[in-house]
């Protein structure tokens, strides 16, 4: 599976954007402000990637040494761009190279479904967190209704690679596509992640979903 990130990191923010339609970012800085993130935070951001997630939490912190991306991609984190300061780290979700109750903030940008043990991840979450701390993860979620999902299996399978492959000549990209297709059909259902996030020990664990197909979970860490 990291194959498919190392092999296509260099377009994926090229890919993101025709996914997203050009809202990821503010997306992105949005849910951190939703979840609770202010300046004077530290945070910790798992499945970093090239950074879309950390290059808004340092900018809300206010300090980019106070944020630490993690994943297990090498391809994806040496590709990354974000503001001196930010630490870039070897690890995943399921084993975070950082000391217990060190974060306030832990926030994850589409990666949960590529988590193969969901309980694991989040018990690691709540280690790392400060009592406290908050939870931010998004996700995209399979959609309920029938036509909405084949819209979304079609967009995704066939016309963002196709669309790559004249623009950007990416042979990568149907592979990827259809890993992330396979992916959202294969991840666990909201219910059963809000399930997991509150058997790991978090409070007020709540989703809010956009336009049928973009989750975000919150939760918080007891103090
Ligand atoms: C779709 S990208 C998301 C990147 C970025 N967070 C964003 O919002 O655009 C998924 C990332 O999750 C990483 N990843 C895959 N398995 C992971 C795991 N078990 N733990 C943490 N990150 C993982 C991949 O290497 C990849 O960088």
């Amino acid at each position: 599976m990291l194959d498919i990130f190392n092999d296509t990191a260099a377009d994926y923010e090229r890919i993101e954007r025709m996914m997203a339609l050009g809202s990821g970012s503010w997306y992105r800085r949005r849910s951190l402000l939703d979840s609770g993130l202010v300046p004077g935070m530290t945070v910790l951001d798992i499945g970093v990637g090239t950074g879309l997630v950390a290059r808004e939490a340092a900018q809300i912190t206010g300090d980019p040494t106070l944020v630490t991306g993690v994943d297990p991609s090498v391809g994806m984190v040496t590709h990354a761009k974000v503001p001196s300061g930010v630490r870039l780290l070897a690890g995943s979700a399921e084993s975070i190279p950082a000391p217990d109750h060190s974060a306030d903030l832990l926030s994850m940008g589409y990666a949960l479904r590529h988590i193969s043990d969901l309980p694991i991840a989040f018990r690691e979450f709540y280690r790392v967190l400060k009592p406290g701390g908050r939870l931010c993860l998004l996700e995209i979620t399979r959609p309920e209704n029938v036509f909405y999902r084949a819209l979304l299996k079609f967009y995704m399978r066939g016309l963002i690679p196709l669309v790559a492959s004249v623009v950007g000549r990416r042979r990568g990209m149907p592979k990827l596509m259809r890993y992330y297709w396979d992916t959202i059909e294969a991840c666990a259902p909201p219910a059963a992640i809000m399930a997991a996030i509150s058997a790991a020990g978090f409070i007020e664990v709540r989703q809010h979903i956009d336009m049928t197909i973009f989750s975000r979970y919150f939760a918080r860490k007891p103090l």
